[in-house]
């Protein structure tokens, strides 16, 4: 973990983050030691790189990034985290990560997040959400280590009925496609799990506090995937095209990928002890969703994207009739800001605009470096509440 001096002159180190007045909460994580599944994704990355500035003992257990590029890379070349390749599938291989970590929290987002990729490999996509799940589970039964655990699932596990009220917590699980079946799948397992073997009266014994957590659709720097509209966008922007818009209509809970993660974060928190409430109270399912505010259209989002850009032009396609689209999903966020104390803190537009800009900043051909520290800029000033004073790249 190096310095980097930016074009601005101002020299800025990962570490500084480490000297911000944290909530109380959030420096539990200085010195401990935290294993993440899936840190080579998008949401996996923006996170060891959180856990990382927080003082946190980062590593990870991950098959390859998924895509090229990949944010992965570009925080590997300044950061310090362990990496191990592997599969959520080898219980064996999970069993050996937590035996050499020994974490004392671990958040478990590997998988296969894409919704159509689901109608295309729906038996890999249960085998890894599903079965994955399970098999991290099982190995920390075997393993017998005190542990915090938070596993990701979606908004998406919800059986949908186009409801505008709000998804909450104790609301029936479904899943019209594999990916949401899978996840809430993957849901019933730690539910089971839990009362099977975690359970919170037998914490003091056990000393396995898990819980799951339920987020919206992330939007952020640094993600590739196929099939989601930000990164649809920018390649679209990158080859000179407009963007194609399927779906223009559905609405859906846009957040900057910082909002889950730090619920995520208080979540463990709370897991390990750090919370208002006894620990126990944190081992169930939470969501972690924008404000109302952010629940727009598609076409909103690209539009407001566009116009952040200041170019690109989009065309709405033809409906692929074969798979089903949700029109609404909006999570309902009380049981999160009234029992754990975690509320959304960018809107709409501010979440776009710090998307739009760490995109043009790449596509500018900025140094990986400082690309790297416009990300830990981001999550200092999502800690400090501070509006973007990050100048627009020309
Ligand atoms: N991005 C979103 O909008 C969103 C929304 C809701 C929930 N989620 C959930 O958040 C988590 C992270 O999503 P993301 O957007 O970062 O996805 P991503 O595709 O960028 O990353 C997925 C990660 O899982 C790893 N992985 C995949 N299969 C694996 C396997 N069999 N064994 C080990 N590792 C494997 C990949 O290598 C990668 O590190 C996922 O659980 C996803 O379902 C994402």
């Amino acid at each position: 973990v190096g310095l980097w001096r930016r074009t601005l002159g101002e020299v800025v180190d990962i570490r500084d983050l480490q000297n911000l007045t944290l909530p109380d909460r959030l420096s539990v994580f200085r010195g401990q030691r935290v294993l993440i599944t899936g840190n080579t994704g998008f949401k996996g990355s923006w996170l060891a790189l959180w856990l990382q500035a927080l003082g946190a003992e980062v590593s990870g257990y991950s098959l390859p990034p998924p895509t090229v590029p990949n944010l992965h890379e570009l925080i590997r070349s300044v950061s310090n985290i362990e990496q191990t390749e592997g599969d959520v599938r080898d219980l064996g291989g999970l069993r050996r990560i937590l035996g050499r970590v020994e974490p004392q929290v671990v958040f478990h987002m590997a998988a296969q997040p894409l919704v159509r990729r689901s109608y295309a490999e729906p038996v890999e996509t249960a085998e890894t959400n599903f079965i994955g799940t399970i098999k991290l589970l099982e190995a920390v039964r075997l393993e017998r280590r005190p542990t915090a655990i938070v596993v990701v699932t979606t908004d998406k596990c919800y059986e949908n009925s186009e409801s505008t009220r709000g998804y909450c917590e104790t609301d029936r699980l479904g899943g019209h496609d594999v990916y949401s079946m899978s996840k809430a799948a993957a849901e019933l397992a730690v539910e089971s799990y839990r009362r099977s073997f975690f359970p919170e009266t037998g914490l003091e014994e056990h000393g396995i506090a898990i819980a799951s957590a339920r987020a919206g659709n992330v939007i952020g720097g640094g993600d590739w995937a196929e099939d989601r509209v930000v990164c649809d966008i920018v390649r679209a922007l990158d080859r000179n095209e407009p963007v194609a818009l399927r779906n223009p209509d559905a609405v859906r809970p846009w957040q900057h990928v910082l909002e889950p993660l730090s619920g995520y974060l208080h979540l463990a928190a709370g897991l390990l002890g750090r919370g208002e409430m006894p620990t126990g109270a944190y081992c169930s399912s939470w969501n972690f969703g924008p404000t109302r505010e952010s629940c727009r259209t598609v076409q909103e989002l690209v539009e407001c994207f566009l116009a952040i850009w200041g170019g690109g032009s989009f065309e709405i396609t033809a409906k692929d009739l074969r798979r089903h689209e949700t029109k609404t999903l909006i999570l309902s966020i009380e049981k999160a800001t009234k029992q754990l104390k975690w509320s959304p803190r960018w809107g709409f537009r501010e979440s776009v605009q710090r998307t739009a800009e760490w995109y043009r900043a790449y596509y500018n051909g900025e140094p990986h470096a400082v690309l790297v520290e416009r990300c830990t800029k981001q999550i200092a000033d999502y800690i400090n509440g501070a509006e973007d004073q990050w100048p627009a790249t020309q």
